[in-house]
């Protein structure tokens, strides 16, 4: 890397792997990701950190009600969770939903076409969610697709996923409510009357470890396994988890995985939190901010926020809290501001169409990205200060000023000393120079009149910078 160049690069070498294997609660220091740690590990997350927008797709039996049960109506939240929100049994909710599972034809390479539109590099889908169907053909349950519908369903979005030239991640729960042996509560969320009286949970992790290696050894390169969830009193060990990450690992060396085999807080944490707070790189390749976008990044630490388009990640019906393309535009540019990913979900309907207002959405980031996409792939943090008008990303020679707020006296202030700029140029208009001039003030950047896009208009600056 150019030695003058000064960006602050996020994701160096994780330090040493020799953490201590002192038990925390239910869990050791030192997991077999550690394996992965140093070179190997720069390695595997090349991709990832370059591709730094990906699609989460949450799709299940939970799409069939699609926030309503028995007329009660639920207008906002995770409606995945509609079984415990219900308090619905499993034999019941199997009984009352398997038979409607009919994905349309197709379904798959419409989610495919629709993440590369948006310029995604990555899709994240749900193999298995909270309430135990599988998508994959399991032969240790008939709880699954294939029984349902008589499809694959999970290979059939592997496929299509490839076939479109993006890395595919399967998020799988380790929570199942359906699983008679699986123990609920335990910290973990319960559905009603369920109580683990004569349960025996090593049953359940034998078959979340066999479920884990059906979809790890037969469907070809899994880029990704994306857990969820742990907490304190049940997380590490409960699954088993250095067993089941050295198992991932043999099927598929290159994989990446999140941290939520492990009570992590940054999954859940309250915005004023830091995401870094406590991390540990021997627990997964990057942690997973939800819902929000942490107030700055850290170096060496790798990081996803996921969020949703409206408020809930399965498809609900009565849900029409959409965020606008602008505000997904920008937290977009926000995260990879900082050195993060941005993992933007989607809830297809029960048949797995899309809705509507995402594929509007999805559209509209495409058309930014089309345009504005070098100055999101493979870019870090910036080193800058946050300005006012925008945000910024780097590469080793240039960056990139991303005005949110286009200034009516026409002149956009990169506040830095001892810059080199060598050009300047909208990539809305790469042909023409922009003027600039080095002030005490920074360096100023004049501008057209008009913002070529009212979203977000991209500046690339390319430069050297002075020691
Ligand atoms: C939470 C929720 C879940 C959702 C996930 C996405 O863990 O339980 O419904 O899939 O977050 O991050």
């Amino acid at each position: 890397m150019n030695q003058n160049v000064g960006w602050l690069v996020v994701g160096l070498l994780v330090g040493s792997c020799a953490l201590s294997q002192a038990e925390v609660g239910t869990s050791k220091e030192t997991y077999s990701t550690a394996e992965g740690c140093g070179v190997e590990r720069e390695v595997r997350m090349e991709w990832w950190r370059e591709a730094r927008f990906g699609m989460f797709v949450h799709w299940g039996l939970y799409s069939i009600p699609a926030g309503e049960w028995n007329g009660r109506k639920w207008k906002n939240g995770g409606v995945e969770w509609i079984q415990k929100k219900a308090n619905i049994p499993a034999e019941e909710y199997e009984k009352t939903l398997v038979p409607q599972f009919e994905p349309k034809p197709g379904f798959a390479e419409e989610w495919a076409e629709t993440a590369k539109l948006a310029g995604c590099r990555y899709l994240v889908f749900t193999s298995k969610h909270h309430e135990g169907f599988s998508m994959h053909d399991s032969k240790v349950t008939t709880f699954d697709a294939k029984d349902a519908c008589g499809r694959d369903i999970f290979k059939e979005v592997v496929d299509a996923t490839h076939a479109e030239g993006l890395k595919f991640g399967a998020y799988h729960s380790v929570i199942d409510w359906h699983h008679p042996q699986a123990y609920a509560g335990f910290g973990l969320p319960t559905i009603k009357g369920v109580t683990n009286e004569g349960r025996d949970n090593s049953v359940y992790v034998d078959y979340l470890h066999r479920q884990v290696e059906e979809i790890m050894s037969g469907y070809g390169p899994i880029d990704i396994v994306w857990w969820d969830f742990s907490k304190p009193d049940c997380q590490g060990e409960s699954w088993r988890a250095e067993e089941l990450i050295a198992m991932v690992r043999k099927y598929q060396p290159q994989i990446l995985m999140n941290d939520r085999l492990f009570a992590t807080k940054h999954g859940f944490m309250s915005k004023k939190e830091s995401p870094l707070k406590g991390w540990n790189p021997n627990r997964g390749d990057f942690t997973t901010p939800e819902q929000h976008i942490p107030d700055t990044g850290a170096e060496g630490v790798d990081w996803e926020t996921c969020m949703t388009m409206n408020t809930t990640w399965g498809y609900n019906q009565h849900d029409h809290k959409w965020k606008t393309s602008e505000k997904l535009i920008r937290n977009l540019v926000n995260v990879v501001s900082k050195g993060g990913n941005y993992l933007l979900n989607i809830g297809p309907m029960a048949d797995g169409t899309i809705p509507q207002e995402s594929i509007e959405r999805m559209k509209v980031i495409g058309q930014w990205m089309d345009v504005n996409g070098e100055a999101i792939y493979g870019t870090t943090a910036s080193r800058f200060k946050k300005p006012q008008w925008g945000r910024y990303t780097s590469k080793s020679d240039r960056f990139y000023a991303h005005v949110f707020q286009w200034p009516e006296d026409r002149e956009i202030v990169v506040d830095a000393q001892n810059l080199e700029v060598s050009r300047a140029y909208l990539l809305a208009d790469k042909e023409q120079d922009l003027q600039i001039n080095q002030t005490p003030q920074g360096l100023v950047i004049h501008v057209p009149k008009n913002a070529p896009d009212k979203i977000a208009s991209v500046i690339a600056i390319e430069c050297k910078i002075a020691d």
